[in-house]
């Protein structure tokens, strides 16, 4: 197969970035190892920034996420039995929507499909050979294990922690600045009626927990886990219980969960986001822990700027974009790190921590909730910073 661009994964990163280059008459080939159905219905990320929505529904990407999504015009935060509101409209004027990521995936599938895009579930990318030459190419098996290459003009690995792609621009597969963190988390879906209007990222002696929705009959919540925790060990009992724990002064509305993972967390920056004419977006380029809810969020706002770059390479023969791409996107990339950490660092409570990092800890949140200036952060970071614009 020969094309301008190929896209290696059909997450949100590769989805997105197809549809923007078809939006710009650029041929691409899009392949992913997983079916339609397991993309469209594993359960990831909620929370969609601003910028993100906008860019989702002005491109066409994704009408649903402004109609079907709900807007949050804040979140609470809760520490030492208090609950305190961090007001996104009244201090930034932003606010984000509540939309699941594999949701933006079914419409952009959609989309994507009805024009006619070259979409190939179930193909697996083996390597990439050529890295640094005008004629880079993807070599991948289909289901049956056959071989297909794809010659083009453009790779890009936009897939996922697990890239495949990466080995060909950081000459290793995991070559990157990483940390790891002593918990996890326990995600749930349960049905039941809200137990809030708004997110609860809640910070308790037991540890943290987050208290999110999926709709007026679902909702999604997690608490702090040992990474090697078993998701099977607990009775729903048991769950219940720990999420109730960490979270006083709201009373859970339970409901049977009909779901449970454990996610572990790690923050993760590759050491090089291009090589020649294979650039990494999205989770292949970065990882961030969930708390602050950045990952999909920086997923496209990698491909706002990959998107540009690309049209001025392919339509213009000017590569200056490209070349510009890994520091324009690591501009972003280290501030929602710092981000995702920090929030993350501030709301859990590490296994070791002494009593003095305890009341540290505890101070922190003051100074940041009693602080307009504080919240205005939060505000700002979490909504989301500016994105590049559309065309
Ligand atoms: C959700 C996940 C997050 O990581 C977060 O920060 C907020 C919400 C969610 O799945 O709803």
């Amino acid at each position: 197969v020969r094309t301008r661009v190929a896209i290696v994964g059909a997450g949100p990163a590769g989805l997105f970035l197809s549809h923007l280059l078809g939006i710009a008459g650029i041929e691409r080939v899009v392949i992913d190892a997983r079916s339609r159905a397991e993309i469209e219905t594993t359960i990831r990320a909620g929370i969609l920034e601003q910028g993100t929505v906008e860019v989702l529904t002005e491109s066409g990407a994704s009408a649903r996420a402004r109609t079907v999504g709900h807007k949050h015009d804040g979140v609470e935060f809760g520490f030492a039995g208090e609950r305190h509101r961090i007001d996104f409209a009244d201090l930034v004027g932003r606010s984000v929507w509540l939309y699941p990521q594999h949701e933006v995936l079914t419409d952009l599938i959609a989309v994507l499909t009805a024009a006619g895009q070259d979409l190939r579930f179930g193909v697996r990318a083996v390597r990439v050979e050529d890295a640094a030459s005008d004629r880079p190419r993807v070599i991948a098996a289909d289901a049956e294990g056959a071989e297909l290459v794809i010659e083009a003009d453009f790779v890009v690995g936009a897939d996922g922690s697990r890239s495949v792609v990466r080995e060909a621009v950081t000459g290793s597969p995991t070559g990157g600045y990483f940390r790891e963190y002593p918990f996890a988390w326990f995600g749930v879906l349960c049905e039941a009626p809200p137990s809030s209007a708004e997110l609860i990222y809640s910070n308790s002696a037991n540890g943290f927990a987050l208290i999110s929705q999926r709709s007026d009959t679902v909702q999604r919540m997690y608490f702090q886990c040992d990474p090697d925790a078993d998701p099977t060990a607990y009775s729903e009992d048991e769950l219940w219980h720990e999420l109730q724990s960490r979270v006083p002064g709201t009373t859970l509305h339970q409901g049977p969960i009909f779901q449970r993972d454990v996610l572990r967390f790690r923050s993760f920056v590759a050491h090089e986001l291009l090589r020649g004419r294979v650039a990494l977006i999205g989770d292949a380029a970065h990882t961030v822990p969930p708390t602050g809810a950045k990952g999909m969020n920086l997923a496209i706002a990698d491909v706002m700027i990959l998107e540009r770059a690309l049209r001025a390479l392919l339509n213009e023969n000017d590569s200056r974009l490209v070349e510009a791409f890994p520091e324009t996107a690591l501009h972003r990339i280290w501030k929602a790190q710092h981000f995702s950490w920090w929030m993350t660092s501030m709301l859990h409570v590490a296994p070791e921590t002494s009593e003095f990092d305890r009341h540290r800890q505890l101070g922190e949140l003051r100074t940041v909730i009693e602080s307009e200036a504080g919240r205005r952060f939060v505000a700002e970071a979490y909504t989301g910073w500016p994105l590049e614009g559309l065309a």
